[in-house]
């Protein structure tokens, strides 16, 4: 393996490719999985979740992190881990890892500044043999956030 890991997040990019298992992307035939975890060691999943109206279709990351506000925990987010490749890829060929797309980015940013902690970022391809991690500044720079409101 390749990558800036510790142990707990190695635990945490396998239970995103556990979610990734249940991704329902029959349009994109592109399956993501995220974990979610929070201060407290809770680790919560999503998956990408795709519709016959195409525009409707939900991120892996953005399920999860609705999911994990749905239990109260919002503000208490230290990591996410993103899983995702073509279903059906074969192992043999490269897996490069996927990045959260400018949306997700932007409802990460949102966790970290009401948190008030970083969150790592870990994302990783289809094999999981690869992996890279962020700070959401790196990934989002000059972002609109809370404090514009204010
Ligand atoms: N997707 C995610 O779930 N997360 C991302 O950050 C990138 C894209 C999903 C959306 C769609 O179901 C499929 O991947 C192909 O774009």
């Amino acid at each position: 393996m390749s990558g800036d890991f510790s142990g707990i997040d190695l635990a945490l990019v396998v239970e995103a490719r556990k979610a990734m298992r249940n991704a329902y992307a029959p349009y994109s035939r592109f399956a993501v999985g995220a974990a979610v975890e929070l201060d407290n060691g809770t680790i919560v999943r999503g998956c990408n979740f795709e519709n016959a109206s195409y525009g409707l279709s939900l991120c892996a990351e953005a399920v999860a992190l609705a999911t994990v506000n749905t239990h109260g925990g919002f503000k208490r987010i230290r990591a996410i881990a993103v899983a995702g490749g073509p279903i059906g890829a074969s192992p043999d060929l490269p897996s490069a890892i996927v990045t959260p797309c400018g949306r997700c980015r932007q409802l990460i940013r949102e966790a970290r500044d009401v948190g008030g902690a970083d969150i790592r970022i870990v994302c990783t391809g289809a094999h999981g043999d690869q992996f890279q991690t962020f700070d959401i500044d790196t990934l989002l720079p000059h972002a609109f956030g809370p404090a514009n409101l204010a």
